[in-house]
């Protein structure tokens, strides 16, 4: 996949792209990121790329032309249709789907503003969807561009080493995550639940299930409102809470009794 970035700042990008799994896939060929300066698009003396907002006000605005310039650049260095994205907080909010339509496409180019944002002919003209990262304002893109690249980048094929554990990632099928654990079995914070050391596949599952259907119940009601639960779902989340209210936080090792085949997905409501 190839990624292009426009900012005033492209090297923040590349930096924050430079580890772990997502730094790995850029050194296999899986990501290219490519950077994209309209400082180096931009013209005269002082190579300016903003001016005061017309109308007045405070703050600048990004211009048209070196972003033109840049994107065109862009778009021109590989063959392969682009998909324009401005990183606004006016853009619809990134979600886990969000996330995995734009890991489907061969080609991105993420566009950073700063200041006020971009003259909003170029937005009209040029993009084709805006994105925003949360309802909060950051000083430039180039944050939100990163999370973009981060998160699009490990649901690439082979970026992962194990690509089951992007499934049973929290949002992937509704629900948030359930706990995890390793060694030592025995901590002075705690023990590992014992279920998890049973060796018995069908009940591990339904613990997992369990304790992520609970966790979403208490951490994040809106996402089981829009969840359909199936028979043996409601059971496991009615186990959680009797659990709950019988004082051992939901995190005994219980396992209730549905068949391995029951805890069956829960799918976002369309
Ligand atoms: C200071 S902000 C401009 C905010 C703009 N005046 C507004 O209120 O919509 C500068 C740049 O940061 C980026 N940005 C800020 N908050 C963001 C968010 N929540 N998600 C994505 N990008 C964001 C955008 O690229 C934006 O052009």
């Amino acid at each position: 996949m190839r990624i292009d970035v426009i900012s005033l700042f492209p090297e923040f990008v590349a930096q924050c792209a430079a580890f772990g799994v997502v730094g790995r896939a850029g050194e296999r060929g899986l990501l290219s990121l490519h950077g994209w300066n309209p400082r180096d698009y931009a013209e005269g003396n002082y190579r300016r790329v903003d001016d005061r907002p017309c109308g007045g006000g405070p703050g600048m605005v990004m211009l048209i032309d070196p972003l033109r310039a840049s994107l065109q650049a862009a778009r021109a260095a590989d063959p392969a249709p682009a998909r324009v994205v401005y990183l606004s907080p006016q853009g619809v909010p990134l979600t886990q789907a969000k996330v995995r339509e734009l890991a489907a496409r061969e080609r991105l180019i993420l566009l950073c503003g700063r200041y006020e944002g971009i003259d909003e002919r170029l937005i009209q003209a040029e993009v084709d969807e805006e994105i925003s990262i949360g309802d909060y304002v950051l000083s430039g893109g180039e944050l939100a561009a990163a999370v973009v690249v981060d998160a699009v980048a490990r649901l690439r094929e082979g970026v992962l080493g194990d690509a089951e554990s992007a499934v049973q990632d929290s949002f992937e099928d509704g629900l948030l995550d359930c706990p995890h654990y390793s060694r030592p079995i025995e901590h002075e914070l705690g023990s590992v639940p014992e279920v998890l050391l049973s060796g018995n596949h069908a009940h591990i599952a339904a613990w997992r299930r369990m304790q992520a259907l609970g966790r979403t119940w208490q951490r994040r009601p809106d996402l089981l409102d829009e969840a359909s639960l199936s028979k043996a779902d409601r059971k496991l989340l009615a186990t959680y809470k009797a659990e709950l209210a019988a004082g051992d936080g939901g995190k005994a090792d219980t396992v209730p009794a549905v068949t391995a085949s029951e805890p069956g997905p829960v799918r976002a409501k369309s």
